[in-house]
């Protein structure tokens, strides 16, 4: 069976930048205490007339191009994300439609902040089965639509943009050597978006109460990631006979400066070799890890034959890694 390889990326974040300093107007908070706690300098916000799939084709389009790939090349195309244009049709046929990827199947995965690296999964079994040659992944997300702009614990974290990887099948040993995802659907209360949903449907009840805004329990959550991370990516070393020094860069979900911090040291790797760009854009769920790996290749920071991990942790819970030769 061949393996699946990442042949392209693309990323678009918007225009609009909202800084830390722009918050201490808005909310009680101060720019030290943003970049103490989180890392986060700034994020991107999408503007009135931008919503997920907007996002998701600018990112797509710059894959595409790099690729020298139309979207009519595709058989399908995945978008990860927890914050759809709307509830039907799937952002992935809007998506579909925009791009002319007629030849195309299209869906959307909702695994939030590990949302790219399951759907990165879905598109390597698609892959390595045969059923499809030609698989675009996009994660992608407008959650300033989702945040509570009063809510001093939240609005500082999140950001919005999309990045996309196309796949193909490799020719020889490079591609995705392994991937694992994991969820615990019994601490999905550390992370949530309560209403809007069968639930609780959308009312002037719900929207009053906010409750189609993200609530979540930082604190738990963080303790979680950090004690998790760890495992999850020496486990994917070992299984693989590699250790930490053999890796070119590892590639984490852009959550908190500090998780990505203490896992760096828990495995032993330094930081330069740890692609970190939450001061610029923070957490942006799904479209976090596809937006920093677009960085990396751009940026020279991997090269033909390099060892990448990508590791995420999100809402659901979920939590991922991918282990990939480039
Ligand atoms: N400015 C100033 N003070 C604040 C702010 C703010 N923006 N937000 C909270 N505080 C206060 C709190 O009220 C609290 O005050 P108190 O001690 O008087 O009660 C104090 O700061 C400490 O609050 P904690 O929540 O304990 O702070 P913590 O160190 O845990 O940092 C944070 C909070 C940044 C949210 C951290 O917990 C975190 O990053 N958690 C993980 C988030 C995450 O990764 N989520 C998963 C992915 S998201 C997804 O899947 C969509």
């Amino acid at each position: 069976m061949p393996r699946a390889r990442i042949v392209a990326t693309g990323a678009y974040v918007p225009e609009k930048i909202l800084s830390n300093r722009d918050l201490e107007k808005m909310v009680e908070t101060t720019d030290e205490w943003i970049t103490d706690r989180t890392g986060i300098k700034e994020r991107h916000i999408a503007s009135s007339k931008e919503a997920c799939s907007d996002l998701a084709y600018n990112a797509s389009k710059e894959a595409l191009k790099t690729a020298g790939l139309k979207g009519k090349d595709l058989d399908l195309l995945i978008v990860a994300t927890v914050t759809a244009d709307m509830p039907l049709p799937a952002t992935a046929c809007i998506l579909q439609d925009r791009l002319g990827a007629h030849n195309a199947a299209a869906f959307d995965l909702n695994a939030a902040c590990s949302g790219f690296l399951f759907a990165l999964a879905t598109a390597e079994a698609y892959i390595t089965t045969g059923m499809y040659k030609r698989v675009l992944v996009a994660g992608a997300e407008v959650l300033s639509r989702a945040t509570d702009w009063e809510d001093r614990s939240t609005c500082v974290l999140f950001g919005d943009g999309a990045g996309a990887a196309i796949l193909e099948p490799a020719e020889g040993e490079e591609g995705i050597i392994s991937i694992k995802l994991y969820s615990d659907g019994s601490k999905g209360d550390l992370l949530e978006v309560p209403g809007g949903g069968s639930r609780v449907p959308c009312s002037a009840e719900s929207v009053k109460e906010g409750l189609h805004f993200i609530k979540m329990k930082g604190n738990e959550t963080f303790k979680f990631a950090v004690k998790t991370l760890e495992g999850l990516v020496t486990g994917m070393l070992e299984e693989n006979g590699l250790r930490s020094s053999d890796l070119a860069l590892l590639i984490p979900h852009q959550a908190n400066l500090r998780i990505i911090k203490a896992t760096a040291e828990r495995i032993g790797l330094p930081l330069e070799k740890v692609l970190v760009n939450i001061h610029k854009y923070g957490n942006t769920s799904a479209a976090s890890i596809p937006i920093a790996m677009d960085e990396a290749v751009r940026g020279g920071k991997i090269k033909n034959g390099d060892y990448v991990l990508l590791e995420a942790f999100g809402g659901g819970l979920t939590w991922a890694s991918a282990l990939l030769k480039w």
